[in-house]
């Protein structure tokens, strides 16, 4: 009987869909979703220190160096509710320095998810990504554009998001995806190459095949094997 809530990685190259399946994860398991993508953002649109160092590194679509993600990243799983309601980590370990921290620290995640689609449907997706600004929520211009009107005229693109800094990011992702998954036990592939509900199917399964009961703060969770 597992006495901890669950803990898993969500990997995969840029547009493979992580952010679409990890919303969905956490509002299926509870678990804190932590996107080091939207945090960098985020410390970007705010100016903090670490915003300003990020966004050069950001806008070209290299990754931003390990000490200040690492260091970002840790302080935010030490807090209360990461440790109460277990946590999902999307886009982050992108390095083998990054894995290497995470055990490190003793964090050890039940579940390593990697998420495979091709090339030519990566870049398009990338293209055609828009986000929401007011809700958050991330739209595909082709396949799943918003019906409302309103929210398709506020719909914004991302800086990166262009087909010539999306290989960057690639070729970054394939550079490093194989020495992180090689530092974890519990690594799946899905096929990300399918609708996002039969991916999410898959990713249940496999989320509920981990064995063990999960418990919080001495209160009996749903079981989560
Ligand atoms: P980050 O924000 O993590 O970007 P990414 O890894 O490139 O991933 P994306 O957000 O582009 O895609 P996603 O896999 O979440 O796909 P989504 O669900 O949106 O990182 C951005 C930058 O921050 C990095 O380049 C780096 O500079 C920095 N950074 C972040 N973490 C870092 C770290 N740990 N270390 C160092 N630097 C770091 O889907 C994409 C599109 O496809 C959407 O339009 C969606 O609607 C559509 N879609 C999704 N699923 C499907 C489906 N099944 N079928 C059809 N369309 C789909």
């Amino acid at each position: 009987v597992r006495t901890y809530p669950p803990r898993i990685i969500v990997a995969g190259a840029p547009a493979s869909g992580k952010g679409t399946q990890c919303k969905k994860i956490a509002e299926r398991y509870g678990v804190v979703h932590l996107s080091t993508g939207d945090m960098l953002r985020e410390a970007v649109q705010n100016g903090t220190e670490l915003g300003k160092m990020a966004k050069q590194y950001m806008d070209s679509g290299r990754l931003v160096p390990d000490d200040l993600v690492i260091g970002m990243l840790k302080e935010r799983l030490k807090q209360e509710d990461c440790e109460k309601h277990g946590w999902l980590l999307d886009g982050f370990p992108r390095t083998a320095s990054q894995a290497q921290a995470l055990l490190d620290a003793k964090i050890y995640p039940d579940l390593v998810l990697v998420l495979d689609v091709p090339e030519s449907e990566l870049i398009q997706r990338v293209v055609g990504r828009r986000l929401d600004p007011v809700t958050g929520r991330i739209y595909h211009l082709q396949y799943s554009p918003p019906e409302d009107q309103q929210v398709l005229s506020r719909l914004i693109q991302r800086t990166d998001d262009t087909e010539e800094k999306a290989k960057v990011r690639l070729d970054t992702y394939y550079t490093h995806i194989q020495a992180i998954e090689e530092q974890f036990s519990q690594v799946v592939h899905i096929n990300g190459n399918r609708h996002t509900e039969h991916v999410f199917s898959d990713i249940v399964c496999e989320i509920d095949g981990v064995k063990g009961t999960f418990y919080e703060a001495g209160t009996k969770l749903q079981p989560f094997g």
